[in-house]
């Protein structure tokens, strides 16, 4: 099958913020504990903290990491986590159905992000807590010394805000699972007031505001419109979640999947242009994507926990996705959409970051190893940064459930002036036929191979373990060749390719 790619230097879809590639950790099942944080494993750090998981995580150049939840924030007392440990209350984990010892909490992560090289996203809970609670949390982590809260931070050893930019205003607060769940007129009323509180402390915040769970829920796109109709003026950013799963065991519509986040992206931008028309505003509030990932491995075995069968357990095995080759083609396929829609995604987060549907997983007090879906989303992250390029693209495609002619052929293209780069990760989702690609190249100089890297697999559930950790890894590609200003390229059935082109 043949597929052509044309690139044009001036044009371009976007600067790619590099906040596209952040993560998620939440105190849910083993993601902290025994994830990040184990005081006697052999690599643990003076603060407990695994530097086998740390070395795993700075390689990824993860620019912020959302924190502490997700569902867990709604019943979350923040102050459980701060002073002095052997102080600290275990709390009933109401979201999972675990105990919390809060052994960990904003100092140690802090810590944490220090050590990985990023910055802490923090969520705060307006669930079961409010407006107050809300500006103690931004004015105990971000206010002087010399006031109530930058004083007992001081107490707790840090004299220093921590100066956390991005805070999230609850989490998907549209679902009737969630602690404190709100209708959208309760919410974005919330929001708008929290969201001005907050403001009058730091104006310079970047504010989150919930939005749909997923595209399925019955309240979605109204949500969107509702809540933003209360806080536009006040907010930044609305969040998105959404996840995928394959339980058909169908690869052609799984793979189509990312065709139904575009859309949800498209709709969302659509609603806030909405809202910004009828507010008569120039105001701009962009798309924070932040949990997105495949979900749906693990889900039968969580069940008894989750059902509260077996008591209240510490960091009990949930959500302990074993992720395959086929997810290696979905993450390319996801993380090519979000660089397509960079105009309006502005923030990302890969939903989590250890154990907890994750791309590390970790042993207590054994190995920490790259699940498969490290791969796409380490090369996204590392090569990924600069000008989102508006391709024009041909390709075979075929009919499925979420849309019509889905390419064959998933491709984004990336500029980076300053690096004199031009990266493309493609996915060819043809289970037989391998895709000869040309890609002409318009005004970008002479351009050579660089780094070319490929992943395929005998097996679509070929998986990467403990005891196999290296079953799916990358492997140098010998396929591809720049002749006379095109770059062709042979694309493997079900692959994922990451070309990067040198350029001068
Ligand atoms: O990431 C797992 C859970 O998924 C989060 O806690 C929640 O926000 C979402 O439903």
């Amino acid at each position: 099958m043949r597929a052509t790619v044309t690139a044009h230097r001036d044009y371009r879809i976007a600067a790619i913020d590099d906040r596209l590639y952040g993560a998620f950790l939440e105190h849910l099942g083993r993601a902290i504990y025994s994830g990040i944080y184990e005081p006697d494993h052999p690599t643990a750090d003076a603060n407990g903290m695994r530097r086998d998981v740390i070395e795993l995580a700075r390689a990824l150049k993860i620019p912020l990491v959302r924190y502490p939840g997700g569902n867990f924030v709604s019943a979350y007392n923040w102050q459980d986590g701060v002073g002095l440990r052997e102080k600290r209350p275990t709390r009933l984990d109401l979201a999972w159905h675990a105990s919390e010892s809060n052994a960990v909490g904003v100092h140690e992560f802090a810590a944490w992000c220090e050590a990985v090289g990023t910055e802490m996203m923090l969520a705060i809970n307006l669930g079961s807590r409010g407006l107050d609670e809300a500006r103690n949390f931004v004015e105990y982590v971000n206010g002087p010394t010399g006031s109530y809260w930058g004083d007992l931070r001081k107490a707790n050893g840090r004299a220093e805000p921590f100066g956390v930019k991005h805070w999230c205003l609850g989490n998907e607060m549209d679902g009737p699972w969630q602690v404190g769940h709100k209708t959208a007129h309760e919410y974005g009323r919330l929001a708008n007031e929290v969201a001005k509180t907050l403001r009058a402390f730091d104006p310079s915040l970047n504010l989150v505001v919930c939005g749909s769970s997923h595209s399925d829920m019955p309240t979605y796109p109204e949500w969107e419109r509702v809540v933003l109709e209360h806080c536009f003026d006040a907010v930044d950013y609305i969040s998105l979640h959404m996840y995928f799963a394959n339980y058909e065991k169908n690869t052609a519509e799984y793979l189509a999947l990312n065709h139904k986040l575009d859309a949800y992206i498209g709709s969302v931008a659509a609603t806030i242009d909405f809202v910004r028309a009828r507010k008569r505003s120039k105001k701009r509030v962009a798309i924070s994507f932040d949990e997105w990932n495949v979900w749906y491995h693990s889900k039968e075995q969580d069940r008894e926990i989750l059902a509260g069968a077996k008591g209240w357990p510490q960091a009990p095995r949930l959500l302990e996705d074993v992720y395959n080759f086929e997810d290696v083609l979905q993450v390319g396929c996801i993380l090519n959409t979000f660089i397509r829609r960079s105009d309006v995604v502005r923030i990302a987060c890969v939903a989590q970051l250890v154990n907890v549907i994750a791309p590390i997983m970790t042993e207590p007090r054994g190995p920490a190893w790259r699940q498969t879906i490290y791969y796409p989303y380490y090369f996204a992250s590392r090569f990924g940064r600069g000008d989102a390029l508006q391709l024009s693209v041909r390709s075979p495609g075929y009919d499925s459930a979420v849309a019509d002619n889905i390419p064959y052929l998933d491709v984004a293209g990336v500029h980076d002036a300053e690096g004199r780069a031009l990266t493309f990760f493609a996915v060819n989702r043809h289970a037989s036929e391998s895709i000869d690609l040309e890609a002409d190249l318009h005004g970008f100089g002479h351009a050579a191979i660089a780094n070319h890297q490929v992943m395929t697999s005998e097996s679509l559930e070929a998986a990467n373990t403990r005891d196999a950790p290296s079953t799916v890894t990358p492997k140098k590609g010998a396929t591809a060749a720049v002749v006379n200003g095109r770059l062709n390229a042979k694309l493997p059935p079900y692959s994922y390719q990451m070309i990067r082109l040198s350029l001068s």
